[in-house]
């Protein structure tokens, strides 16, 4: 395949508010990658639907995540900034590969073992196949990375193996796609249970930090994270709590866990915690009043949406219309 620059594709589910951890883990990172690579991100508005959505929550909820990519830096010139469901072609990509993928590769999966029992009275089909439209996602660009948690990389290894069955069958139809290894974000975890992930969707509010949360609410939380009874200033694991602050602190000031642990040294954790929650709001700030300046400027978003649709149907429907073609279904344009 010929192409000037690799192909990059990542995405985030449309569903509720993104956290600190999303921003330092991922969205942060991806700022920048447009120099070096031909970058995608998609609004997974289509994943989302495997839990059942309110519509008019879940549709500001897509616009609002499209709003902070741009509030974050991504350019939406120099890279393709699109919703997942305005390109058709996933969900026709997704059905043929559903062809190509067992029933037992996706019995394995263990986002689906653990989300099937966390909604043990809506298991649908999606959520089943979740895998085999994320490879869709993946492969329709031709992609070469993929920035993704440590969570999604069982996906990624399905996706490879989709891709690599099909070409087996077909000849080079897809790139086979990596894990993105550069530069990897901050793993930010539960401000309540250190062992854990800081997710949008944990039950307590107290554990996440909200990309929207205002400085007194940001302020509130790092107050009441959880820490420990040694009160010495380390990094290191057996202080969980006291580690991920200074994580977050270093992601948002740039520094290293051993600047921080010097800069701290003598310090009690009331005064970790205040610096801690000064320099999110530092990081976040910027990013709320731009997306409140983006939110007044509907034509634009609405123009960003439509164009970037564009320029990801004009690439996706490529790769579509040759598997199309290598599987047997008529192309009657
Ligand atoms: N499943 C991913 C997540 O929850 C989101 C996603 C969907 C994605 N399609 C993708 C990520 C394609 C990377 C590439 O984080």
């Amino acid at each position: 395949m010929n192409k000037d620059h690799k192909v990059l594709y990542s995405g985030m589910q449309a569903t509720g508010n993104l956290t600190l951890g999303n921003y330092l883990g991922a969205l942060k990172n991806w700022v920048g990658l447009a120099d070096e690579y031909e970058c995608y991100y998609g609004v997974m508005d289509l994943h989302s639907l495997t839990v059942r959505q309110n519509a008019p929550e879940f549709r500001a909820h897509a616009r609002e995540l499209m709003m902070l990519y741009i509030a974050a830096g991504i350019d939406p010139e120099k890279n393709v900034l699109y919703l997942q469901s305005s390109v058709p072609c996933h969900a026709e990509l997704a059905w043929i590969l559903n062809c190509f993928t067992y029933m037992g590769e996706l019995q394995r999966m263990t986002q689906f073992k653990d989300k099937a029992a966390k909604h043990a009275d809506n298991v649908n089909a999606g959520l089943f196949t979740y895998p085999v439209l994320m490879a869709a996602d993946i492969l329709l660009y031709q992609s070469d990375v993929v920035p993704v948690g440590k969570d999604q990389l069982q996906h990624l290894e399905i996706t490879r193996d989709i891709a690599q069955r099909f070409n087996s069958i077909y000849g080079d139809v897809f790139t086979v796609p990596e894990p993105y290894i550069g530069k990897i974000g901050a793993r930010i975890m539960s401000l309540q249970d250190p062992s854990k992930k800081m997710s949008k969707s944990d039950e307590n509010p107290n554990a996440s930090i909200y990309l929207m949360d205002d400085p007194d609410t940001i302020r509130r939380k790092c107050k009441r994270a959880v820490t420990d009874s040694e009160a010495t200033i380390a990094y290191r694991d057996e202080q969980p709590g006291l580690k991920n602050l200074f994580d977050s602190y270093c992601a948002c000031m740039d520094k290293t866990p051993d600047d921080v642990v010097k800069e701290f040294a003598g310090c009690g954790y009331g005064q970790v915690k205040e610096a801690v929650s000064e320099a999110v709001i530092g990081v976040l700030k910027p990013l709320q009043d731009r997306v409140k300046e983006l939110a007044v400027d509907k034509a634009y978003i609405d123009n960003v949406m439509k164009t970037n649709a564009e320029r990801a149907y004009y690439a996706a429907n490529k790769t579509l219309r040759k598997v199309k073609k290598k599987v047997g279904l008529t192309d009657i344009r």
